[in-house]
């Protein structure tokens, strides 16, 4: 379909910003959000990037208006325009949450039947980025027609909002969400701050989402449209930082080492980076980490492309994706209990080899190399190198 989304690249790389679900649960108060909005341009991740402040389940009242408006709850008592603006003064862009059925997650009033109505409200508050979850009930209509009807409703309005389908990857929307009008599409279920979930218990694991990414189809993944393995879980949990905020259902805090491969795998899969904690908490270390400029260039690179497995199966792994600048980004993953060497070639990796050399950059740490192919690092259990090949 043609759509202002396409001629205007809306999402042209994924999109990058704060979601506040992680941090704040259905407990997200108008002033939350602009302390997030003020965090983000305080700590220099609007600078690195990021742009979107979305405020996720629970903003909205428990009855509509008569007409089957959605009215802010008590919780955001200037509304939303007026959040939307303090969001924009900072430079920074505003997203809401709703969901394709009768009910959101946590039970307030949705969208299903209502999206005409619910996008122009969106439009003349000033949204830039809607999420829309998949809760609720879907009074017997399939996912692909409920979210066709919110992507056709957004593209009526005469404002640019990106569409973020949330629907948990369970009716294979990489084959749809494009054509819907979405600019991403949830692949998985919640992504929770873990390295692995037991079967029994809620939400996956980095490992889990990045095992059923491994096998997700990426055809559709790139400018435009994009596979999301959910929102970033660095600095979330408890003792993650000093948020009282912390949502019920949320464990343990990913390790340092964890938490690095999280980034870079999330980059490496040029997946939607929305950042998932407190940003009045942050540590210097996850600080550091989100704001990388090198991974944050794979994650954005323009070509877009998702990385791919190259070697798995046993404990050590490399994933590679093409870049635009001839080059390639390569992870090399330790899912073993003691340090390795983990080696590969420019020949086994996804790009074009041929070149006498390559410059080598390590996104860790910056230090470059020069080699005629072969590539090797060593890896701790859990942790990720993730380099930056170039053809000299
Ligand atoms: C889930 C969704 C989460 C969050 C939550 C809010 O369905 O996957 O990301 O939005 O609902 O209730």
């Amino acid at each position: 379909m043609t759509t202002h989304h396409e001629t205007t690249r809306l999402a042209a790389t994924p999109p990058l910003g704060w979601n506040s679900w992680n941090a704040f649960s259905c407990e997200v108060t108008e002033s939350d959000i602009r302390a997030a909005a003020d965090a983000l341009v305080d700590t220099g991740l609007r600078e690195a990037g990021y742009e979107y402040i979305v405020v996720d389940d629970c903003w909205m009242a428990a009855e509509t208006d008569s007409e089957g408006r959605l009215q802010p709850s008590a919780e955001f008592p200037n509304g939303m325009a007026a959040l939307a603006d303090y969001v924009h003064d900072r430079g920074l862009k505003f997203g809401l949450y709703t969901s394709a059925g009768t009910e959101t997650c946590q039970g307030y009033p949705a969208s299903l039947g209502r999206e005409q109505l619910h996008a122009e409200q969106f439009a003349e508050w000033g949204v830039d980025y809607l999420k829309y979850d998949n809760c609720g009930d879907h009074r017997g209509r399939d996912a692909i027609d409920r979210y066709t009807a919110m992507g056709e409703a957004l593209e009526s309005v005469d404002r640019k909002i990106v569409y973020s389908i949330c629907e948990w990857g369970q009716n294979r929307p990489w084959e749809w969400g494009r054509n819907v009008g979405g600019h991403c599409w949830r692949a998985t279920d919640d992504l929770v701050a873990k390295w692995r979930a037991d079967p029994d218990e809620f939400g996956l694991g980095v490992a889990d989402v990045l095992d059923r990414m491994a096998a997700i189809d990426a055809a559709a993944h790139g400018p435009g449209g994009w596979n999301d393995p959910d929102m970033l879980q660095i600095g979330t949990g408890p003792n993650s930082g000093q948020s009282e905020h912390e949502p019920v259902d949320v464990q343990r805090p990913l390790t340092k080492a964890e938490r690095r491969t999280h980034l870079a795998f999330w980059c490496l899969l040029a997946a939607p980076l929305m950042i998932g904690a407190d940003l009045t908490s942050l540590s210097t270390f996850d600080r550091e980490l989100l704001t990388n400029e090198r991974l944050l260039a794979i994650d954005q690179d323009p070509l877009g492309i998702q990385g791919t497995p190259d070697q798995r199966g046993d404990d050590a792994e490399v994933w590679s994706k093409r870049l635009a600048d001839g080059g390639a980004a390569v992870a090399f993953h330790n899912r073993g209990d003691a340090g390795r060497e983990i080696s590969t070639h420019v020949s086994a990796v996804d790009m074009a080899a041929g070149a006498d050399r390559y410059r080598v950059c390590d996104c860790w740490t910056g230090t470059e190399w020069e080699t005629g192919g072969s590539l090797a690092m060593t890896v701790e259990p859990r942790d990720t190198a993730i380099v930056r090949v170039t053809p000299k």
